[in-house]
């Protein structure tokens, strides 16, 4: 069975990924240095699946280390590149720790790849892409050069190194998925997101929230042009991410090419729909105060799913209700994190 090397699969959406991976049968090597995740989480991925695999603790800048991963394992047949920081406001705060971890990391393990004769790669990157001049729904052919911050411009900008290495040389298969915003966890709450410090994303506030680690939830502006006014996001469950990159990852070794395409259910909610949809699913009302918008977001934000359903065959299977059940198992069963 073929072999993938998953960078930063300790991580949120790479751990639920290597699970799915297992369970299809796929042979794993995973690659972290743990800036944003825990070993806790390689366990719990052993621990579900019953499945072992190789781990490196390596960062992806140390092109030596990552030189050797490849080496033990001349069968790694493609790679599926989660490892990067993402969070946007940091970002903005330390620009160039951001472009050298996401663009040169990303340099590093293309070089890697290359001199390993390793040609297929599905890489992390984002809705973020769409910038501020495109309308929703987002479509793959629309424009990407507009983004916020240096964590979005880190994503265009991979996406536009890939795409030169494939032209450059069409030996390469290529799949750049755009991710809309994974929310949830796996269904035995033994993975789930578990971020250092105070949450920047909605949902792990909310679920902090819900165990009484935070008070209240601040909602970022209720004045924008949607129904109840708060933003619109397309949210995805993280288990339905994980399995478009099985998708991804069957497309790259079967073509060669490069693909950008959408991971996204094509449905937008509220952050007081997904608050709502909270208290539901933990049989309890959770305080919010609406504050300020917050600088740079925008009103609405989500994909035209269709191109991975052609594509790939893939389409979202679960709800908000389905996301919110799963996030509440996951923070019930590790109120302080893994
Ligand atoms: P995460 O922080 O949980 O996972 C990223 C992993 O990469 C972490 O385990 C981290 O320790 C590791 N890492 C970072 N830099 C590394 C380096 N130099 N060497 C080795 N390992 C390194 O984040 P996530 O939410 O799982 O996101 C995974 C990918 O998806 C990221 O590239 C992110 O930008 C992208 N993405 C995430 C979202 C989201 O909302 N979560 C949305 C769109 C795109
Ligand atoms: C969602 C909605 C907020 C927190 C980010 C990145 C994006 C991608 C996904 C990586 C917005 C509101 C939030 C809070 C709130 N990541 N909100 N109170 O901003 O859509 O996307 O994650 O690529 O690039 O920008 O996600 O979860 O931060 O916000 O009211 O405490 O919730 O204003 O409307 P976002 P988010």
């Amino acid at each position: 069975m073929s072999k993938i090397l998953v960078t930063g699969g300790a991580g949120y959406i790479g751990s639920h990924t290597c699970v799915e991976l297992l369970e299809a049968g796929y042979e794993i090597v995973i690659v972290d240095n743990f800036s944003n995740s825990k070993p806790e989480a390689l366990k719990r991925i052993k621990q579900i699946t019953g499945k072992d695999f190789d781990f490196y603790q390596v960062d992806i800048l140390d092109r030596e280390a990552l030189g050797k991963v490849f080496d033990e394992h001349g069968d790694i047949c493609a790679v599926i590149h989660f490892a990067g920081l993402k969070a946007v406001g940091e970002s903005v705060a330390k620009p160039v720790e951001y472009y050298h971890n996401n663009i040169t990391g990303t340099l590093m393990l293309i070089e890697e790849m290359r001199a390993h004769g390793v040609k297929k790669i599905v890489f992390s990157s984002s809705a973020t892409v769409y910038g501020v001049d495109n309308t929703v729904p987002y479509v793959e052919t629309m424009p990407t050069n507009t983004a916020t911050n240096p964590y979005g411009y880190t994503k265009v900008m991979i996406e536009q190194i890939l795409k030169d290495v494939y032209v450059s040389d069409n030996e390469w298969s290529i799949s750049l998925l755009r991710y809309f915003n994974p929310i949830g966890a796996h269904s035995s709450g033994l993975i789930g997101e578990d971020p250092n410090g105070i949450p920047n994303n909605l949902f792990p506030y909310i679920q902090q929230v819900a165990v009484g680690r935070r008070e209240h939830l601040n909602v970022f502006g209720d004045d924008y042009d949607t129904p109840d006014g708060t933003g619109v996001r397309d949210y995805i469950h993280v288990v339905d991410l994980a399995k478009g990159h099985l998708c991804a990852v069957k497309y790259v070794l079967e073509n060669k090419g490069v693909e950008a395409v959408n991971l996204g259910t094509g449905n937008g909610s509220s952050v007081l729909d997904i608050l709502h949809a909270f208290e539901k699913a933990c049989g309890k009302e959770l305080p919010y105060k609406i504050t300020d918008r917050r600088a740079g977001d925008i009103a609405w934000c989500y994909a035209d799913a269709s191109k991975a359903k052609k594509l790939f065959g893939w389409q979202a299977q679960y709800n908000v209700d389905d996301m919110c059940r799963d996030g509440w198992k996951f923070i019930q069963q590790n109120p302080n994190g893994l």
